[in-house]
């Protein structure tokens, strides 16, 4: 067993992403598609965790557990409300932000865009729009120009995988088109523009800070005659994203589960007599190792744990996963794996998209009515193991 020690300096952090937790976010293409009829929304992000107003108490948590970085996004619709009419309230919101955790010495990790786009895009045919890039290109220039010296790492677009999937295959996600794959194919081109576009606006702008994307990756497995459906699966939802990642400071690996192929192509839902996670994934926390492998074998850029957890209402089932995922990445990291850091999805129970409200990814639950945080024994097991730096057994 490889040791239980983690590298100097290596990052540990929680994860959220604005529309998630800030609350009133109306102005954006989920608000939209969650009151929109058959969407297949359960819930409205609504007042989400009130971080809008409570981000310290967020900020004060991660501090309280000793962990070293803060993943946050910034919501495109409250800094750009109109097609070129921007916010500096919005920005001086997120700057607050940045300020209060590099105050606590807490490097904020900013994602640019995790999923929502402002309305007046989605308006004009969202990702599909010609100008979609160029236009969240210009969103980066004018935040980088208000944050950059107080960036700590930036993801350019948060799983810009998923966007496409979600959005144009499955209809899970806005715009809600299903089956359209040569619209999906489309939208992940101007998702892999719209991240080297923003790579380059956010190097010449002020601040040094490393940048990257952040993908949803899975362990892919074939059975006998499943390895053609596999790889032509992986090329779409992963492979175009991870070439696109050349010159980048750090690949950012979101995990979850395992994906199972066969002579039928895809075979969906768990194996038979699996543990299931809420989300209906397969209970799978060494899925994590091999998506850090991988990509760091197909990308040679320094991968980044930017999300990993499970969606449980058992605490102690957290933990366990998590420790489970963690000792696949000593195992990397053994092997001369170049993982810099590990951030737990979520710092707080928050707005799961299609599924709402129910499937519970945090180390913080949030009382729906009163907002009032309260920190589950994983948050302080994740924070011995963020402070000693080094795997503590679960139990
Ligand atoms: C994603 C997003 C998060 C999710 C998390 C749990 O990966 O879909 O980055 O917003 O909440 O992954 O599903």
């Amino acid at each position: 067993m490889p040791s239980t020690d983690f590298p100097d300096g290596f990052l540990w952090g929680s994860a959220t992403a604005a529309h998630q937790i800030e609350g009133g976010n109306v102005n954006n293409d989920w608000w939209e598609f969650e009151h929109t009829p058959g969407s297949g929304c359960v819930d409205s992000s609504g007042d989400g965790c009130d971080s809008l107003h409570r981000w310290p108490e967020d900020v004060g948590l991660v501090a309280q557990f000793g962990l070293g970085a803060y993943r946050f996004s910034l919501e495109w619709s409250r800094i750009e409300p109109a097609e070129g009419e921007w916010s500096t309230a919005a920005l001086d919101y997120y700057r607050r932000i940045c300020g209060a955790c590099l105050g606590r010495g807490i490097e904020p990790v900013v994602t640019f865009n995790h999923f929502t786009i402002p309305r007046w895009l989605s308006a004009r045919g969202g990702w599909e729009a010609p100008d979609a890039p160029d236009r969240f290109a210009r969103f980066v220039e004018r935040s980088v120009g208000h944050l950059g010296d107080v960036i700590g790492r930036a993801c350019t677009l948060n799983e810009p995988n998923v966007i496409g999937v979600m959005g144009y295959t499955m209809g899970a996600f806005p715009p809600g088109v299903k089956d359209a794959f040569d619209r999906h194919l489309a939208v992940n081109e101007a998702m892999v523009r719209a991240h080297r576009l923003a790579v380059e606006a956010l190097r010449a702008g002020p601040g040094t800070f490393g940048v990257g994307l952040t993908l949803s990756m899975a362990e892919f497995e074939a059975e006998e005659g499943g390895e053609g459906a596999r790889d032509a699966a992986q090329e779409v939802l992963e492979d175009t994203f991870l070439r696109a990642t050349e010159g980048d400071d750090f690949i950012g690996v979101q995990c979850y589960t395992r994906l199972r192929f066969g002579k039928g192509g895809q075979m969906l839902g768990p194996p038979k007599g699996a543990t299931t996670t809420q989300m209906g994934y397969e209970y799978r926390p060494e899925a994590l190792e091999y998506t850090v492998r991988r990509a760091a074998a197909v990308t040679g850029v320094p991968v980044l744990v930017t999300e990993n957890g499970i969606g449980t209402e058992d605490d102690t089932e957290r933990i366990a996963f998590m420790h489970s995922a963690l000792e696949g990445v000593l195992r990397c990291l053994a092997d001369g794996v170049d993982v810099r850091g590990y951030f737990a999805w979520s710092l707080l129970d928050n707005f799961e998209w299609t599924l709402g409200y129910g499937p519970k990814f945090g180390l913080v639950a949030v009382d729906r009515q009163t907002f009032e945080r309260r920190p589950k024994p994983s948050a302080f097991w994740f924070g011995q193991v963020a402070s000693s730096n080094s795997l503590v057994p679960a139990g």
